[in-house]
């Protein structure tokens, strides 16, 4: 089939270098048009493991292409993608969808032949048929069909998780585009995803709501910590106590730091904003949200109290600062309110990340970003574990920090707790 995918970021590029890896031909377009020139010569915008080698193979093959020309790709294509971003707004917690609608313009501009148009941006419900109103002002309804097709891919894992999905959702009530669009997911099915069809509104609500339980479990999982903390029990077996109930499962019950990156938190305030559009009090989100803010002072008290609240002039050392493992995003990662909290009481904050500087901690005159582990944690007070890399998990911190006495603080649960039970290394867990 022959695909565009209408903004190149990470929905864009992961879905469109896999569409073309089935053989589909797939033209990704960007207004950018640095970002298509770098595409282009096998430069990868963003950092996701086995999306390189997948882009130079289908690049090469010619079933992938890259322009900043939209009405060509347009015009060229017969199912149109719209994976555009919509952030948060300015001064309001509804997600921006202004470049959704710069989208819909452009395409009702170069629709000449049937299109489906699909929406694999998350959007509030009822975005489609905004869509819609716009691009029948200049086309007639026969000509084109909107679509809701939310995307499910985790940072790090995208790829993995788009070729293995365990749902397709398909939001459409026309049936020959939905018989289109399972035809276009048939290798994914045959492998073993679930295809469901549902109505468009129905698509972009499974979105939100999937995000904000997911959220949720991960906040519920972190207050069930806190307890576990007052009472000497291990929160990992709870999770796993937990998860193997069937009706709870144990995926996303993993206690650590507040969540991040550029879904859990956009989304959930995106969909209380929807709800008090549509008049429904989402009382359990709001929660999540505000359990997940007070997450981080929760842990820097716990910091301040390993530290007997001295901390001006410590050497506190964070191995990686990303929202998690195996990515190099840093949007609404908990590092970014925990580091500049002890900068301001004046610690001295060295940090490593696999994936390199962050220009964000530019500003403090004492973070530092360090070139090596070793580095980082040479003469620490405190070594904080804050993303779970697999680089940090090996690793004998006895040789790393020839510091006498000194505390790591694991957010993550990585190293072996019997490790330190003995040693005058004072090790600290979550939840435990
Ligand atoms: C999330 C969803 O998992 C995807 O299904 C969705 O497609 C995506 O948002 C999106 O809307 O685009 P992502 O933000 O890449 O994916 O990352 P997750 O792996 O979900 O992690 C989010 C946050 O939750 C991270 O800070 C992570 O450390 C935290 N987390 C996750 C936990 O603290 N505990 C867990 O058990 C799982």
């Amino acid at each position: 089939m022959k695909l565009c995918m209408i903004g190149t970021g990470y929905v864009g590029l992961v879905s469109g270098v896999c569409f073309a890896d089935l053989g589909n031909d797939v033209i990704c377009v960007d207004k950018d048009h640095d970002k298509i020139t770098k595409l282009k010569k096998g430069i990868i915008p963003i950092y996701e493991p086995g999306l390189e080698e997948l882009v130079k193979k289908n690049y090469k093959s010619k079933r992938l292409s890259f322009t900043s020309n939209i009405s060509e790709a347009i015009k060229k294509s017969n199912i149109i993608f719209i994976c555009v971003g919509t952030p948060t707004k300015k001064n309001s917690n509804a997600a921006d969808l202004s470049q959704i609608f710069n989208v819909a313009n452009e395409i009702s501009k170069n629709i000449k032949s049937f299109k489906i148009i699909i929406n694999k941006s998350t959007v509030p419900v009822t975005t489609g048929d905004d869509v819609e109103k716009i691009i029948s002002k200049k086309v007639s309804k026969n000509l084109f069909s909107v679509v809701s097709n939310p995307e499910f891919l985790r940072e790090g894992e995208a790829i993995r998780d788009f070729i293995y999905p365990d749902r397709i959702v398909i939001g459409t009530s026309n049936k020959k585009t939905n018989r289109v669009l399972k035809s276009l997911y048939t290798p994914l099915i045959s492998k073993g995803a679930k295809y469901i069809n549902t109505s468009r509104r129905g698509a972009e609500l499974i979105k939100y709501a999937s995000n904000a339980f997911l959220a949720t479990k991960i906040s519920f999982i972190n207050e069930i910590a806190n307890l576990c903390e007052k009472t000497n029990v291990n929160v990992e077996h709870i999770s796993i106590g937990m998860g193997l109930d069937k009706r709870i499962g144990g995926r996303f019950l993993r206690a650590g730091p507040a969540y991040g990156g550029s879904c859990f938190p956009k989304d959930t305030r995106a969909i209380v904003d929807t709800g008090s559009k549509f008049k429904t009090n989402l009382s359990i989100i709001k929660t999540v949200i505000k359990s997940n803010k007070d997450r981080s002072k929760l842990l820097l008290n716990r910091v301040k109290k390993m530290l007997k609240n001295k901390i001006r002039n410590k050497k506190i050392c964070f191995l990686g600062v990303t929202f998690k493992a195996n990515t190099d995003d840093m949007r609404e990662s908990s590092s970014l309110t925990m580091i500049p909290y002890l900068a301001k009481k004046n610690a001295k904050v060295f940090y490593y990340d696999p994936s390199g500087f962050k220009k964000e901690f530019k500003k403090f005159k004492n973070v530092f970003n360090a070139s090596s582990i070793k580095d980082a944690c040479k003469d620490s007070d405190l070594i904080i574990i804050h993303t779970e890399w697999n680089d940090f998990k090996l690793l004998n911190f006895k040789n790393l920090n020839k510091k006498k006495n000194f505390i790591i603080y694991d957010m993550r649960n990585i190293l072996p707790n019997e490790k330190f039970k003995k040693g005058k290394v004072k090790y600290f867990r979550i939840g435990s």
